[in-house]
């Protein structure tokens, strides 16, 4: 075996593994530096307003208090504007100025903040400030048809109001065979298990924080920004992360109140969002309508595609989705139309969660391909590989790699789609009808620049130091792969030391761009380390020609970019996805008993923490498909299940058999790894063949998300109506 592959693409077990089952990894919350008090926060309860009065001084009597802090008594922070914005936040319109002033633009935001010695306490505290309000007419209902175009801002950054190509509406007018209809998405929660929290600590006009975070070298320079303070005056650490799915990709307000309140206390604080405050502090997938029309020839070859969509934002800042990407880019159709558009909310700001825009797009692009093919009595599979895309339709450039196909072929063989039955009677099983679903997934490759440093000591043992994140996925892990091979020593050897600000600048841990970053700046840094102590390009014993060089230690610094290939060429992971439903008619219940997913995501570095990652995708896609929905009271303002028993996410008695495996392509044009990025693919898809199958099985079409009882319900009991009307 070549020993330069020898851990790359091996079924490694999580080397943080241990850590994270003994409690001995530690996380945001968990830092606890001597003399931590501890932070509440008060959240409003109007929409959209202002404070007229606060009054803190049951609050400021309670026992245990510290300090009490509102827009009346907290300093005024600089709040520098950032150029360029951070490729994470919007792009347009101004972040939350948290307690610097008594304007109130949606329901839950922070207006207060308790410091007492216990946690307790703060709360007990909190709970005793006494908020008057003015209110103001809020928008709390989401009418597509007030949505405004994007910003330039937002059209710039690959977010465009209109895009046109061909002769999108004259070829779907023409079409032998269309169908057009509006979904619905709604507005969905990261619920990632361990909360948003900072614990804050000032020394010397330094600050360090210990944050839940995908991005330190971020967080550092916001507060930089937030505060007026130079960067190198403060430090961000943040080891391990408990979940994220996007949450964690910009700084959040609660960041600058923990440091405000440290400041305040001279004390270091901690600050942990409550599961209710994760609901408002933090962003969400926002509620999303699209209509879909397409349209074919009679033997199912696309004349058009046309979608819109519309999705919520906050009244403070846009947030816009590439949710129309998928319509331009995963099938071959010579006039495709979209228009995208916005509604300002008085809600707070939206932000990625896990495959932002593609999982939206892609969820109703397929629910329509579904509804294509039954329209023209054709095979789901045989449409979508009578559309195959052999180049990239939006950029025309090729791609630099595109199993897609086999993808299809192999998932549909091993999950017996030609054979699934298709008369009524062989798919009832006692009160439930089986049904089937298919759906395609494409998640476009990114890169980005980033460094890493290795250190190799007499000892035999080697260190790579970056600052990036860890927030599930494996980095840990699959950067000691990358590593082990590299240098040529066994994998327990390497360690690794990533999320802290003052390590070797890497870019967000989000975007799927983990590997195709950090892994070829640790590959970088492993080849320069080689060239420094004079050695072969391969293998040879690395440590006995640092003994050789009579040196302790030697180092050295990778970095990386996106490649040559990244520029000439699209790229995208791809993977085809086949569920099987349960529906029980009479409840409206639905169960998913299997999925089979075959995915292209080019090289594949570690198969047990990829096949993870998308199982992990399924079990999402399960959540999205029946359960996940934030329920917004239009009166209040407000959501009204802010929290984990009221907003639904699948448990292990949801999850039917899933079966997840790869289609390797090697991708050596998008990235010298071969890896193109595996992580929001794997959600990608999933719903829309949950919908499809449920379809297949009752013959309804619930076009709103989640399929709940009560919708399937209801949808039979309107069926039951037409039919009456029809008099059939
Ligand atoms: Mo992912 S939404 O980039 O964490």
């Amino acid at each position: 075996m070549n020993p330069a592959t020898k851990h790359v693409g091996s079924p490694v077990s999580r080397v943080d593994g241990p850590a994270k089952v003994t409690g001995a990894a530690i996380y945001a919350a968990d830092f606890a530096l001597p003399d931590l008090a501890h932070a509440a926060l008060v959240h409003a309860t109007i929409p959209h307003g202002r404070i007229v009065a606060i009054d803190t001084r049951e609050a400021e009597a309670c026992p245990g208090v510290l300090a009490s802090m509102t827009h009346e008594n907290t300093r005024r922070l600089p709040w520098h504007p950032r150029d360029p914005r951070p490729g994470v936040d919007p792009k347009a319109g101004e972040r939350l100025h948290v307690l610097q002033g008594p304007e109130v633009l949606y329901d839950g935001q922070p207006v207060a903040m308790v410091v007492a010695q216990t946690l307790e306490e703060a709360r007990a505290a909190a709970a005793r400030i006494r908020v008057s309000y003015e209110e103001s007419p809020a928008r709390t209902v989401f009418d597509p048809a007030q949505g405004r175009a994007p910003s330039e801002a937002s059209a710039e950054a690959g977010r465009p109001g209109e895009t046109s190509r061909g002769d999108p509406e004259g070829a779907l007018a023409a079409a032998a065979v269309s169908v057009d209809a509006t979904y619905v998405q709604p507005r969905e929660h990261h619920a990632a298990i361990e909360p948003h929290a900072t614990v804050a600590a000032w020394e010397d006009g330094r600050l360090t924080l210990y944050d839940k975070s995908q991005w330190v070298g971020n967080v550092r320079k916001e507060i930089a920004h937030v505060f007026g303070m130079e960067e190198d005056a403060i430090r961000v650490v943040s080891p391990f992360v408990g979940g994220a799915f996007g949450s964690a990709l910009r700084t959040w307000p609660h960041v600058t109140l923990a440091a405000l309140a440290a400041e305040k206390v001279g004390r270091p604080v901690r600050l942990a969002l409550d599961r209710r405050a994760l609901f408002t502090n933090a962003g969400f997938r926002p509620l999303t309508h699209s209509r879909v029309a397409l349209g074919a020839t009679a033997d199912g070859r696309l004349e058009a595609i046309v979608q819109e969509a519309t999705g919520q934002t906050s009244s403070y800042e846009e947030y816009a989705e590439t949710v129309l990407d998928p319509a331009r880019k995963l099938y071959l159709c010579a006039n495709v139309g979209t228009r995208y558009r916005l509604v300002d909310m008085h809600v707070n700001t939206p932000c990625p969660m896990r495959g932002p825009g593609a999982v939206t797009g892609e969820l109703f692009l397929e629910m329509a391909m579904d509804e294509l093919a039954h329209a023209l009595g054709m095979d789901p599979l045989e449409l979508r590989l009578k559309n195959y895309a052999n180049e990239d339709p939006d950029s025309g450039r090729p791609w630099s790699s595109k199993a897609l196909d086999e993808c299809y072929r192999r998932a549909a063989e091993r999950f017996g789609w030609a054979e699934r039955p298709r008369e009524a009677a062989d798919r009832r099983v006692g009160r439930e009808i089986m049904g089937f679903g298919m759906a395609s997934a494409l998640y476009p490759a990114h890169a980005s620049k980033a460094k890493a440093r290795v250190t190799l000591y007499a000892n035999g043992a080697a260190l790579i130091e970056a600052a990036t994140s860890d927030m599930g996925p494996g980095t840990y892990t699959a950067l000691s792969q990358v590593a082990a091979d590299a240098l040529c020593l066994p994998i327990e050897q390497i360690r690794v030391e990533i999320g802290d600000s003052s390590l070797p600048s890497a870019p967000a841990h989000g975007g799927s761009i983990t590997m195709t970053t950090l892994g070829l700046a640790v590959a970088d840094a492993c080849r320069r380390l080689r060239e420094n102590l004079g050695a072969a390009e391969n293998g040879g014993d690395l440590v006995a020609r640092l003994h050789e060089t009579r040196r302790d230690a030697v180092e050295a610094l990778g970095e990386s970019a996106p490649s040559e290939g990244s520029e000439t060429h699209a790229s995208a992971a791809f993977g085809a996805v086949f569920v099987e439903v349960r529906v029980d008619p009479e409840l409206g219940q639905v169960r998913v008993a299997r999925i089979v997913g075959a995915y292209d995501v080019g090289r594949v570095v570690n198969p047990k923490l990829a096949r993870s990652q998308c199982i992990g995708g399924m079990v999402q896609g399960i959540g999205m498909a029946l359960l996940e929905e934030a329920r917004f009271d239009e009166r209040l303002g407000r959501v009204t299940n802010a929290s984990l028993s009221d907003y639904l996410v699948p448990v292990c008695a949801d999850i039917g058999t899933l079966d997840a495996f790869f289609v390797e392509s090697d991708d050596r044009i998008f990235s010298p790894l071969g890896v193109k990025g595996l992580a929001e693919v794997a959600l990608c898809g999933v719903s829309a063949a949950i919908a499809n199958a449920v379809f297949d099985a009752t013959g309804l079409r619930i076009r709103t998300l989640p399929i709940t009882p009560e919708r399937i319900v209801m949808a039979e009991v309107e069926r039951g109506r037409a039919r009456v009307r029809q008099g059939s």
